[in-house]
């Protein structure tokens, strides 16, 4: 690791003037349709700890949103990336092909769920390869409709807008959306107080009557939604999903942009229930924040696609296959799975100790976690107070995300390089922004 101190230090106001001063270039220059959730700027990251510009240094309970798993620069990417950045950065692997890509598909193979014939192809972001997914699906199976589920996430370019749930701000003003997208009911055990059998019956249902499973190509769930609000389906409801897939010629789709990769306790997050998806959708942790994504699937189903059908000028560029193949490594040679589950233990004991009626749930797995938060009596959503604890914890110096169809959840997702004290001292501020706000 960097020579990064591991403690948290707020020496300044939040923001201070450096970042502030950089805001307002930042106000001049930088479309505001791209938001910032802490307007604090960077200059170095490593273990538990983002440095900014001032010489704060913040707990990060985000890791840029579920990317550097393995740490920022962590040791073996920094090495990774740097020999590789002085052999050659670019030769397009469409134009003259390189191992590293190769290397990274024949380690997906082994990392993904099931031991079947897999191909994979690679690509630069989520979305890509999200909407790289469909064309498969929709390529072998000879249909055109896709399923996603209320409170998806699955991107920001127009296929995977359209397949995303929440509009604000997602979809505000952007349409028209893609066709041939339809919404199911997600199960949500905390607010629908059903099984995963009755949820899938739910679900399944409405498939059936309002899509047809003879012109569905794809169904495409998150195992555990991201920015829906961290939903852990009731046990049961994806085994039955996939199951109904299966018999019905339909292609099962696990979106684990960000929930694969170690994060929780297990490489990808279907395989806590034995689920086997046909195509599984990766990016985010794969490689320690350089941009990459990938599908890995069936080879029949990644075989139907016609030659040059797939592809992108950087899909798999090479500093993103070293950075890709160094995180793995890391994962597996530092224990990192049991890392994930280590937190998880951490994280739900420090809740377990917090009585109050506004946590409404602690859920989540592994470095995935998050507690929702509502009205006590009504059980209504409170997006004010999720923010308020929030904004207290980035006055203190942690990073904290929200997420949630109602902005009423707030999440954790440290790198699972972050140490325990951190981690505590990081739960505790969380915790004491409930004090705050009662
Ligand atoms: C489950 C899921 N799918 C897809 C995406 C889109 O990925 P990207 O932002 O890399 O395009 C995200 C991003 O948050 C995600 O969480």
């Amino acid at each position: 690791m960097s020579d990064l101190e591991q403690t948290r230090l707020v020496r300044t106001e939040l923001p201070g003037p450096r970042s502030a001063a950089l805001m307002l270039r930042k106000q001049a220059f930088v479309s505001p349709g791209v938001g910032t959730t802490m307007p604090v700027f960077a200059t170095r990251a490593a273990g538990g700890i983002v440095e900014d510009v001032d010489g704060n240094r913040l707990i990060d309970l985000g890791s840029g949103i579920a990317v550097t798993t393995v740490g920022s620069s962590a040791p073996r990417v920094v090495a990774a990336v740097q020999a590789q950045v002085a052999e050659f950065t670019h030769t397009c692997f469409m134009i003259t092909p390189y191992e590293s890509y190769v290397a990274v598909a024949e380690a997906l193979a082994r990392l993904t769920p099931g031991d079947h014939e897999k191909r994979s192809a690679l690509f630069n972001s989520g979305s890509e390869a999200v909407e790289n997914a469909v064309k498969m699906a929709r390529s072998y199976t000879g249909r055109s409709a896709v399923v996603v589920f209320d409170h998806a996430y699955h991107g920001r370019t127009n296929l995977t807008m359209a397949m995303t749930a929440k509009v604000a701000p997602y979809k505000h003003g952007f349409g028209p959306f893609a066709a041939e997208v339809y919404r199911a009911p997600m199960s949500y055990p905390l607010r629908d107080g059903l099984s995963g059998a009755e949820a899938a019956r739910r679900a399944i249902g409405q498939i059936e009557t309002q899509v047809g499973a003879g012109n569905l190509a794809a169904v495409v769930i998150e195992p555990i939604q991201g920015e829906g609000g961290f939903v852990v389906p009731a046990e049961g409801f994806l085994p039955a999903l996939a199951d109904w897939c299966r018999t019905n010629g339909v292609v099962f789709v696990a979106d684990e942009v960000q929930s694969g990769f170690g994060r929780t306790g297990t490489m990808f997050a279907s395989e806590t229930e034995d689920v086997v998806p046909d195509l599984v959708v990766s990016a985010k942790g794969i490689a320690g924040g350089l941009p990459l994504s990938a599908v890995t699937g069936r080879a029949e189903i990644m075989d139907a696609v016609h030659p040059g059908g797939l592809g992108g000028t950087y899909g798999g560029n090479p500093l993103a296959c070293a950075a890709a193949l160094a995180v793995i490594e890391t994962i597996e040679s530092d224990g990192l799975l049991e890392r994930a589950r280590q937190i998880e233990t951490l994280v739900r004991e420090r809740f377990a100790r917090v009585d109050d009626p506004r946590i409404a749930e602690v859920r989540g797995r592994g470095a995935m976690l998050a507690v929702e938060l509502v009205q006590p009596g009504t059980g209504e959503p409170d997006a004010a107070l999720a923010k308020s604890i929030a904004a207290h914890a980035h006055s203190q110096g942690v990073i904290t995300l929200t997420c949630g169809t109602w902005g009423n959840v707030i999440r954790f997702l440290p790198p699972l390089s972050i140490s325990d004290e951190l981690l505590t001292e990081a739960l505790d501020i969380v915790v004491a922004g409930l004090e705050v706000t009662r």
